[in-house]
């Protein structure tokens, strides 16, 4: 063969190479695909064999009114009883991990360490076994909005020492069931768990002032870092598994040319408040937001920042306690700057306003709206500003009104995972693990049980809470068994049988 044409066969063939990587819809080795539940919202028996009341017990009991259809997790979808079940279910989807969580009340029924739950420690060890058992990677989440009511009547995230409650309870889990976990997820959505002091809407539905949600942002950052240090010298060693923190981080697109910088602001609000001080180089706070939380304080006549400065102890101590980053993302926002007049306030403490394009298709919860490339662009955002850290995806799902035969949610899931996949391939991020909220239709918070965002059917008027499979539930199956998007091959057809 002359040598010109040897030279572009190469040429050719590295070329399809290229092209196949950067279109790639396989899962890398080792990727983890899996799905999720919490405590709360799936486990129900609130008050059975010795737990003790929970922020969201004494929420939906004392205020049924804050909940749309006035529906509370007392029995939910009783997956206490029902755990084997649903691990069957999960062996049966074939997941390689399920992302749990534990509840601090039904392991410490009085928030203290002097009063262990036996029967709280006896619960979860049998389902971390029973996963085990069947091949299924423990994700296992330390708290997912439901602290003992008990520590609440002393303030719960607003006073400092929960910060050595929290750090109390971690370390009775990680020397009583941390042999059986190889992924700990610290705590679950801060700003989210904050909103509950900054109005009715999430427990303990505490409006205090503008100031509570910063107070409770910064004891949540410290009680993180203390429980990822407490692993990191006490536990590590012997357990080897990874300590992170789970951040929800929407999509962010500018609303007009002009809005760049105001996109950039929108997510340092959102996302960066939580995740600057772990993950970015200098730690601490991001500073555009430092500086104009700290600006209306001081229009509003208070003496300091109502965003509490972190000493520099705290900066250290904070940053980089991280094995990885845990995203939870699902939908986007277009963001437009709101310009500052002399002497007025910045427009919700960050100078920025938060709409959705009218364009984008929207589920049954009323913020989630369709955006699959807004996926690829938070993934792009956090490996750029930190450094490209390892991301697990804690959840990523779509809500409907139940329906078993699900296509918009298939639909949803597939855009989504083709974004990250394009994220990964294309652009380097450097993504792990993805997760599927939800295993189950469960209790979705102030929406109760009227927003679904389970993969697999919950009869919530049956008291047996019988499960069925839902179309979705099948397609993730194949999509697992060939460990590749599209064309899924060798997997058998989809065939629901009900
Ligand atoms: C995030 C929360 O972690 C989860 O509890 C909730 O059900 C989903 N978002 C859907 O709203």
């Amino acid at each position: 063969m002359e040598l010109r044409y040897f030279f572009a066969l190469i040429i050719l063939n590295l070329s399809i190479e290229w092209v196949i990587a950067r279109n790639n819809h396989t899962f890398p080795d080792g990727f983890l695909i899996g799905t999720a539940s919490s405590a709360y919202q799936v486990e129900g028996a609130w008050n059975t064999n010795g737990k003790g009341p929970s922020i969201w017990d004494n929420f939906t009991h004392e205020h049924p009114y804050f909940v749309v259809d006035r529906s509370n997790g007392d029995v939910a979808a009783d997956s206490y009883h029902k755990y084997n079940e649903d691990i069957d279910l999960l062996n049966e989807i074939g997941v390689d991990h399920y992302r749990l969580s534990l509840s601090w009340p039904r392991i410490l029924p009085n928030g203290f360490s002097n009063r262990i739950n036996r029967d709280g420690i006896d619960y979860y060890k049998r389902i971390l076994n029973g996963l085990r058992e069947k091949n299924i990677e423990p994700v296992v989440t330390l708290y997912h909005w439901d602290h003992p009511q008990i520590l609440e009547e002393m303030g719960g995230w607003t006073n400092e020492l929960i910060v050595e409650w929290f750090a109390d309870y971690s370390r009775i889990v990680f020397r009583e069931l941390g042999d059986k976990i190889k992924y700990i997820a610290t705590i679950n959505e801060p700003i989210m768990i904050c909103e509950g002091y900054a109005g009715t809407e999430k427990a303990p539905g505490k409006k205090i002032l503008d100031i509570g949600k910063y107070i409770c942002l910064q004891n949540i950052l410290k009680a993180h870092a203390t429980a990822y240090h407490i692993y990191d010298e006490e536990f590590r060693a012997k357990q080897g598994g990874k300590v992170g923190i789970v951040i929800p981080c929407p999509g962010m697109f500018p609303k007009t040319e002009q809005d760049t910088e105001a996109t950039d602001t929108g997510y340092q609000y959102i996302c960066g408040l939580v995740a600057h001080p772990i993950y970015s180089k200098n730690g601490d706070y991001p500073e555009v937001i430092k500086t104009r939380i700290g600006e209306n304080s001081k229009l509003q006549g208070y003496a300091a920042s109502r965003l509490p400065e972190l000493s520099q102890r705290w900066i250290q101590y904070i940053k980089g306690s991280y094995d990885y980053f845990g995203l939870n993302h699902y939908s986007s926002f277009l963001v437009e700057a709101v310009p500052k007049k002399n002497g007025s306030l910045w427009y919700n403490d960050c100078g920025v306003k938060l709409s959705f394009d009218p364009k984008w298709p929207t589920a049954a919860s009323s913020w989630l709206k369709v955006v699959p490339e807004g996926f690829a662009w938070t993934l792009n955002k956090i490996r750029t500003e930190y450094e490209n850290p390892p991301v697990y995806v804690m959840e990523n799902g779509y809500s409907d009104t139940g329906e078993l035969q699900d296509h918009k949610r298939i639909d949803y899931l597939q855009s989504y995972m083709k974004s990250m996949l394009k994220a990964m391939y294309q652009d380097g991020c450097d993504v792990r693990g993805y997760t599927v909220w939800s295993i189950l239709d469960n209790f979705e918070w102030e929406r109760g049980y009227t927003e679904k965002f389970g993969i697999v059917n919950v009869d919530f008027n049956d008291t047996n809470r019988p499960r069925k499979l839902k179309l979705s539930a099948l397609w993730l199956k194949n999509v697992i068994r060939a460990r590749r998007l599209e064309p899924i091959i060798d997997a058998a057809p989809i065939v629901l049988s009900l």
